[in-house]
C-alpha cells in the first residue's frame, strides 16, 4: 500500500456546515490512521462566518490556504443573518469567488440511487432503483459571471444578468463529459436552450464539434425545459450530463429527488487549481446547531475527494460501503425517516459510519486489500 502526505483545507462555513464537515473529517482521519496516510488538516473562516470574523467572505488568507491545498473540503454558505446584504458581499460570493480564482471551471454531481434508500426516492421504485448519473456543470461562466446590473428606482427599475460563453469555456467542459463517460457508459447528453438561447446555440456548435473526437460516445441533446421533466420521469437514460452553470445549478438540485434527499449528494468542483468538495445542500439555517443534519453528502464528498484528488479508491470505497452498511441497518437521519427506520442525529450517524468503516477495515486486513 502507498501511503500519503496531504493537505486539507476545511472550509466549514455556515449553518450545518460545520457539523457536516466535521462528520467528514473524521472518517478522513479514520482512513489517515488505518492506512498509515498522513493528512494536515487545515480550518479557515469562509462565507458568512468569515464576514462576521474578518469583513469579507473569502479572505486572502483563506484563498492562500486554498491554493496550497492538495485537496478543499466544504460545508456550506449563506443563510438569512447575511440575506440583507448586496449580492457581491453576501457569502455565495466567497464561494463563487473561490471557485473562479481557482480556476475551478468544472463541477461533477453523481446522482445515485442507494439500494436502501428506494423507499425515500421522490420516485416509484421502478423509476428509481438503478438510477446512476452524472451531471458535469460548468462551473466558471455563464451567467453567473456575465455583467450584473440594476438601475433606477422604484417604477423605473430594471435589472440583467448577462449569460455568455465563449468557444473555449464551451469545449473544455465538453472535453471534460466526454472523457468521464468513456469512462462510465459511453453517453452524453448536452442540455441547453438552443430554440431560444444564442448562448445555448453555441453550446450545442461546440459540444457536437467535440463528440465528433469521440465516436465511441454516444451524444444527445436536450432542451433544459424537458430535461426538467426528464430527470424526474425517466432518470435511468441519462449517463453523464453536460450543461451550463446555472442550468447544471438548477437541474442538480432537481435530480438530487430521485435519490430521496438533497443531503445525500456530494459534488467535486475541478479545474487549475486544486479542487474543491463539497455536498451540493445548503447551510439549511432551519437544521443548524441541532444535530439533526444529513451527513451523507459530506462524508461522501470525502470520499470522492480520497478518489479523484488522491487516487486512494479502497479507502473510498470503504467509506462508500460504510455508509451503505448503515443505511441497510435502517439507521437514518430525519430528512430520511421511513416508518421502519430508526432516525439518529448527525453525530449518532456518523458513529456508526465510523464503526463500519473499522469492520471494513478489519475484512480488508483479514482477506486482503482491494477486495
Ligand atoms: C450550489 C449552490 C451555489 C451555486 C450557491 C450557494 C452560490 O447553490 O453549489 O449548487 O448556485 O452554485
Ligand atoms: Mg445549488
Amino acid at each position: 500500500m502507498t501511503t500519503v502526505t496531504k493537505r486539507i483545507v476545511v472550509l466549514a462555513g455556515d449553518g450545518i456546515g460545520p457539523e457536516v464537515t466535521a462528520a467528514a473529517t473524521h472518517v478522513l482521519k479514520d482512513c489517515a490512521a488505518e492506512f498509515s496516510h498522513h493528512f494536515e488538516f487545515i480550518e479557515m473562516p469562509f462565507g458568512g462566518a468569515a464576514i462576521d470574523r474578518c469583513g469579507a467572505p473569502l479572505t486572502a488568507e483563506t484563498l492562500e490556504a486554498c491554493r496550497a491545498a492538495d485537496a478543499i473540503l466544504l460545508g456550506a454558505v449563506g443563510g438569512p443573518r447575511w440575506d440583507a446584504l448586496p449580492l457581491e458581499k453576501r457569502p455565495e460570493s466567497g464561494l463563487l469567488g473561490l471557485r473562479k480564482q481557482l480556476g475551478l471551471y468544472i463541477n461533477v454531481r453523481p446522482i445515485r440511487v442507494r439500494p436502501a434508500l428506494l423507499d425515500v426516492s421522490a420516485l416509484k421504485p421502478e423509476r428509481a432503483r438503478g438510477v446512476d448519473l452524472e451531471i458535469v456543470r460548468e462551473l466558471a461562466g455563464g451567467i453567473y459571471f456575465g455583467e450584473h446590473r440594476s438601475e433606477g428606482t422604484n417604477g423605473n427599475s430594471r435589472a440583467s444578468d448577462l449569460e455568455v460563453y465563449t468557444a473555449p469555456e464551451i469545449e473544455r467542459v465538453a472535453q471534460f463529459a466526454f472523457e468521464r463517460a468513456e469512462r462510465r457508459g459511453n453517453h452524453v447528453t448536452s442540455i441547453d436552450k438552443a430554440n431560444v438561447l444564442a448562448s445555448s446555440v453555441l453550446w450545442r456548435r461546440v459540444v457536437t464539434s467535440v463528440g465528433a473526437a469521440h465516436p465511441g460516445v454516444k451524444l444527445d441533446h436536450m432542451y433544459v425545459d424537458n430535461a426538467a421533466l426528464q430527470v424526474v420521469l425517466a432518470p435511468k437514460q441519462f449517463d453523464v450530463i453536460v450543461t451550463s452553470n446555472m442550468f447544471g445549478d438548477i437541474l442538480s438540485d432537481g435530480a438530487a429527488g430521485a435519490a430521496g434527499s438533497l443531503g445525500l449528494i456530494p459534488s467535486m468542483s475541478w479545474g487549475l487549481g486544486p479542487s474543491l468538495y463539497e455536498p451540493i445542500h445548503g447551510s439549511a439555517p432551519s437544521l443548524a446547531g441541532r444535530d439533526v443534519a444529513c451527513p451523507i453528502g459530506a462524508i461522501s464528498s470525502a470520499a470522492m475527494l480520497l478518489r479523484e484528488s488522491f487516487g486512494l479508491h479502497t479507502e473510498a470505497n470503504a467509506i462508500e460501503h460504510a455508509l451503505d452498511r448503515v443505511l441497510d441497518h435502517g439507521i437514518r437521519t430525519q430528512d430520511l425517516a421511513a416508518p421502519d427506520s430508526t432516525v439518529v442525529g448527525c453525530t449518532a450517524f456518523t458513529s456508526r459510519v465510523r464503526d463500519a468503516l473499522q469492520e471494513n477495515f478489519s475484512h480488508f486486513e483479514r482477506y486482503g486489500w482491494g477486495v
